[in-house]
């Protein structure tokens, strides 16, 4: 069952963003980037591929992707000034925090891609630009969060092997880099390339559609996705999981406080926006996260508890009258933190998976001219009334 629909026979002009970029169906539970369904992509293409997929419409050829990966290794290096503004952080700077603020700055240092149609060379590097430097400035929070040196971009790295190597190598140390975590790594980045017009995408258009530069649009949907109802709910899941094993490991007892709306406590990793199905990405990831801790020999008490929590949610009336599921949230931060990942880069990883998607959306907003975001409002405010001097406020 596709699901899907042409867009000649579906779409009505409801006011609704027209896409040909991401199709998902809720009440399926189906995903596709560019038409591929995600559980294909996940499979068999690596993140540089799905990110040309999604930027530029079509698989690459080997050509064509040797070509982008050759580019994106050039410009992985950021301008030296940006140590600078990394002495700047308090260590316990939050890393989205850093992140946002480092991709604001690419537009001082590197004059960002305003108009794609004024040139499409500018556009293109900067596009290359950011998803080069995009990992190297997280990987640089990280490494200034921890007081250790900063480690410089490999070129005889691949892509997701170099985040690896300026992750956790030292200079004294040999690194070696582990072929199931770039496996996985791999997997998570597809899984969280795209997702049509979710919060931090519908950010990144809106503000690109002031033709804010690509940069600053990206550095919006940064801040977007860091919200817990949003990307920080992959941290806010192993949190709650932690609080729950710390807490005897009772699921039954968390399932009632989201059940109690005296309660403000939400199961964290459940629900959603659109899937009132399972999401398709959690499926995936789950099965993932099984064969990645045994490989890596990694045995973590919280997985237990989620297939717990899971379990017990499913089961339940309040859960299943609301088509609550688990959602590409709730496994994944098991994965990144067996990865040896801390919990505060997990919205990291999910803005490193989520930038081909920000910059397809963005690209395809600006390449279809669309107008300047403008949502419109219904007003409930006071009806016309005449000014009241302060003495005689009440
Ligand atoms: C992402 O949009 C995207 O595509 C996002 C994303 C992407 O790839 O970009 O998929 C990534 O953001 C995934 C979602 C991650 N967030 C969380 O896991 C946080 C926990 N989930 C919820 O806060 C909530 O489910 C949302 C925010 C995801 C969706 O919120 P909605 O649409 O407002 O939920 P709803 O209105 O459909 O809720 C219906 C009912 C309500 O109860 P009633 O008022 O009907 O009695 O379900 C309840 C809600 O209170 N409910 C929950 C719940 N989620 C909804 N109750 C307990 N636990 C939850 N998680």
């Amino acid at each position: 069952a596709t699901g899907f629909i042409t867009l000649d026979t579906g779409y009505k002009n409801t006011g609704a963003t027209k896409s040909s970029i991401t199709f998902l169906d809720g009440e399926l539970g189906v995903l596709s980037y560019r038409g591929y369904p995600i559980e294909q992509l996940a499979e068999k293409a690596s993140f540089l591929e799905v990110a040309y997929l999604l930027i530029y419409g079509e698989l690459p050829t080997a050509d064509q992707l040797s070509n982008f990966s050759n580019r994106i290794t050039k410009h992985t290096n950021l301008h030296e000034n940006f140590k600078k503004i990394f002495d700047g952080f308090p260590s316990n700077a939050h890393p989205m925090g850093v992140l946002s603020s480092l991709v604001s700055s690419l537009t001082a240092f590197y004059p960002g891609a305003i108009d794609p149609d004024a040139n499409a060379e500018v556009l293109d590097l900067t596009i290359v630009r950011l998803m080069a430097k995009l990992p190297t400035i997280a990987a640089w929070s990280y490494k200034n969060s921890k007081g250790q040196p900063l480690m410089y971009p490999k070129n005889n790295l691949d892509y997701v092997s170099n985040f690896l190597y300026m992750m956790f190598a030292l200079p004294n140390q040999d690194y070696v880099i582990d072929p199931v975590v770039v496996e996985a790594l791999n997997v998570l980045l597809i899984l969280h390339a795209d997702h049509e017009q979710n919060c931090s995408t519908s950010t990144v258009r809106i503000v690109g559609s002031a033709h804010a530069s690509l940069y600053s649009s990206v550095a919006g949907g940064i801040n977007a996705l860091w919200g817990p109802l949003h990307g920080g709910a992959n941290q806010a899941v192993i949190e709650m999981l932690e609080a729950i094993k710390n807490d005897g490991g009772d699921v039954k007892k968390y399932i009632a406080k989201a059940k109690d709306k005296n309660d403000n406590f939400r199961l964290m990793g459940f629900g959603h926006r659109v899937y009132k199905n399972f999401d398709p990405r959690a499926k995936i990831i789950k099965k993932a996260c099984d064969s990645v801790l045994a490989k890596l020999g990694v045995k973590d008490p919280v997985l237990e508890i989620a297939k717990g929590l899971e379990e017990a949610a499913l089961n339940d009336d309040y859960f299943k009258e609301r088509k609550l599921y688990p959602n590409v949230d709730f496994y994944s931060g098991i994965i990144y933190r067996a990865l040896g990942l801390r919990t505060d880069l997990f919205t990291v990883m999910f803005a490193l998976g989520r930038l081909p998607g920000w910059i397809a959306q963005w690209k395809e907003m600006r390449e279809d001219n669309e107008p300047i975001g403008r949502p419109r409002q219904v007003y409930i405010g006071s009806n016309t009334r005449d000014f009241v001097p302060i003495d005689k406020r009440k």
